[in-house]
C-alpha cells in the first residue's frame, strides 16, 4: 500500500496487528553522523541513516559548509560523507533551511558559533517559533554573535567568533540539543569546554564525538549531574557509523500493537540507549505484554529486539525524572494512557510545549475531541482512561507535528469511530514509510474520502 502524505489520512479500527518490522534509523544518531562526518579528515561510511526531511537539511547544510555528501547510488546503499577538518568549515552562500528540524538549527548553531564565517538559519512555520535563546545564551559567551526575529526565534543571523573563548556551562534545562550545541561549539575551541548536566540526557553526541576520536571526559560534578569536558582542536578521522532503529519511531508500532487485542509485533534492531528507554519502562508498568532482547554484537550504541503483544494497559504515575527519557514519547504514551484502566499521571512536562507544537495544548486538544477525559496543567497531564477504547470520530490539526500525526493514527486503530489528522506531510521530516510499515503490520490507514471539514486543537478550524 502506498499512500501519498501530501494530505489528511484517516485511521479505522484494525483486528489485531502482527508481524515483524524494521523501524528507520535514528534520527539523533543519524544528524550527529553527518556532522561529524562533515568535520571529519577522511570518508565516513553511514550504514542506515534516516533519510527523512530532517537530516536531509542537515545533510544539505553541511554541503552547504564545503563537506562532500554522496547519496547512495541504490536504496539501502550506505551514505558516503568527506569532511572540511575541525575549523574547515566554509562561509555557505545562501540561507540554511532547516525545514521543520530543531535538532538541525541546535546542533548547527554550535559548529557556527565557533567558525569564522557568517551565516543565516531559517525553517519552516513550526521551526520559527520555537525558542533559541537555549543555545544563543552559551554560544555568545563563547564570543559568536547572533541575530535573530523577536522572541529569540529563526531566521537568526550567526557571525562565528573569530578568537573562541571555552566555558563550563549548567544546562539550565535538560536538552541533550544545547549540550551538543556547546560541545560542538568546543571542538573548534582552544582549551576545555565543559557542560554540566544535572539530569542526564540522551549522550548520542558523547559517544559519536569520542568514536570520532575527540577527547571527551564524562566525570561526576560537584553540584551533582555530569560534567562533560571536551578538548578542543582534535583530530576527527573518517569511520563507519551503523545507525540503529530509532526508538522514538518503533515507539508507534509499539504502543499500536500493546492497544490493539490480540496484536503480537517484533520490532528488530531498535536502539536501546538507556538514556532513551523511558517508554518502555512506562509500558511495563503499565503491564504491557513486552520483551526486550539486546543484540549481543551491538557496537556503538546499544541494539536490540521488542517483542510487544496487545493487552489491558492501567494507568500510572510517569516520574518527572524520566523525563529526558521519553521526550519525543509522551504524545504516544498519551494515547496508551487513554486507552488504559485508571489514570495516568504525567509531571514536569513542560519541554513538550516548545516542540514542533506544543505538545501538552495539541494532544490534550486532539484527545478531548476524541472523547478522552483529561486535565491539563502549566507542565503537567493528566488522562482518566476507562480500560475501553474512547470514542474517536474526530480529525485531529496536527500542527504541522510529524509525532501528533503518528499519534492520532494509533488511537484510530482502536477508537470506536475513525480517527483522521488534517496533515500527515510532517511525518516524512522522521518515519518515512510509515503508513507502509504500518499498513503491513495490518492497520487500516487510508485517505479520507472527502476533505476534511473541521479539525481539533490549536491551529485547527473551530
Ligand atoms: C534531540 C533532543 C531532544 C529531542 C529531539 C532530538 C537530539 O530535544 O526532543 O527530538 O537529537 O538531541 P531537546 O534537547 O530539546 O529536549
Amino acid at each position: 500500500m502506498t499512500v501519498p502524505l501530501s494530505h489528511g489520512l484517516v485511521a479505522r479500527r484494525s483486528g489485531p496487528l502482527s508481524g515483524t518490522a524494521r523501524v528507520p534509523g535514528d534520527k539523533s544518531v543519524s544528524h550527529r553522523a553527518v556532522m561529524l562526518g562533515g568535520l571529519a579528515i577522511g570518508e565516513t561510511v553511514v550504514h542506515g541513516l534516516l533519510e527523512g526531511e530532517d537530516v536531509l537539511a542537515t545533510a544539505a547544510a553541511m554541503a552547504a559548509l564545503g563537506a562532500t555528501v554522496t547519496t547512495p547510488d541504490a536504496p539501502g546503499a550506505p551514505w558516503r560523507i568527506c569532511g572540511v577538518g575541525v575549523g574547515g568549515l566554509a562561509e555557505p552562500a545562501c540561507v540554511l533551511d532547516l525545514g521543520n528540524s530543531g535538532t538541525s538549527a541546535r546542533l548547527l548553531s554550535g559548529l557556527l558559533a565557533t567558525a569564522p564565517i557568517f551565516s543565516v538559519l531559517t525553517g519552516d512555520a513550526s521551526l520559527t517559533r520555537r525558542p533559541m535563546r537555549r543555545v544563543t545564551e552559551p554560544l555568545s559567551r563563547m564570543g559568536a554573535e547572533f541575530l535573530t526575529r523577536s522572541g529569540d526565534r529563526l531566521p537568526m543571523a550567526i557571525k562565528g567568533a573569530p578568537l573562541p573563548v571555552p566555558i563550563d556551562y549548567v544546562l539550565p534545562v535538560a536538552s541533550a540539543q544545547v549540550k551538543s550545541a556547546v560541545l560542538l561549539a568546543g571542538l573548534n575551541t582552544p582549551g576545555e569546554t565543559t557542560v554540566i548536566e544535572r539530569t542526564p540526557t540522551r549522550d548520542h553526541s558523547e559517544r559519536m564525538l569520542r568514536q570520532f576520536g575527540a577527547e571527551i571526559r564524562c566525570e561526576p560534578a560537584d553540584d551533582g549531574g555530569e560534567a562533560i569536558t571536551i578538548a578542543g582542536h582534535p583530530e576527527l578521522a573518517g569511520r563507519t557509523v551503523r545507525v540503529p532503529g530509532d526508538i522514538s519511531s518503533a515507539a508507534f508500532p509499539l504502543v499500536a500493537a500493546a492497544i490493539v487485542p490480540g496484536s503480537e509485533v517484533v520490532l528488530q534492531g531498535v536502539g536501546l540507549n538507556p538514556r532513551r528507554t523511558g517508554l518502555i519502562a512506562c509500558l511495563e508498568e503499565m503491564g504491557a505484554d513486552l520483551t526486550v532482547t539486546p543484540d549481543p554484537g551491538a557496537e556503538d550504541e546499544p541494539v536490540g529486539t521488542l517483542t510487544v503483544r496487545g493487552g489491558p494497559l492501567v494507568g500510572i504515575d510517569v516520574p518527572p525524572e524520566r523525563t529526558p527519557s521519553m521526550i519525543d514519547e509522551y504524545p504516544v504514551l498519551m494515547v496508551a494512557a487513554a486507552c488504559a484502566a485508571g489514570t495516568t499521571r504525567m509531571a514536569g512536562i513542560g519541554e513538550l510545549r516548545v516542540k514542533e507544537s506544543d505538545r501538552i495544548a495539541t494532544m490534550a486538544a486532539g484527545l478531548a475531541a476524541c472523547g478522552v477525559k483529561l486535565e491539563v496543567e502549566p507542565d503537567a497531564m493528566v488522562i482518566h482512561g476507562t480500560g475501553r477504547p474512547p470514542a474517536g470520530g474526530a480529525t485531529v490539526a496536527t500542527a504541522l507535528d510529524h509525532r501528533i500525526a503518528m499519534s492520532f493514527l494509533v488511537l484510530g486503530l482502536v477508537a470506536d469511530a475513525p480517527v483522521a489528522v488534517d496533515d500527515a506531510a510532517p511525518i516524512a521530516t522522521s518515519f518515512p514509510g510509515f503508513v507502509e510499515l504500518m499498513g503491513g503490520l495490518g492497520a487500516d490507514l487510508s485517505a479520507p474520502s472527502v476533505p476534511s471539514a473541521s479539525a481539533a486543537g490549536p491551529g485547527g478550524a473551530p
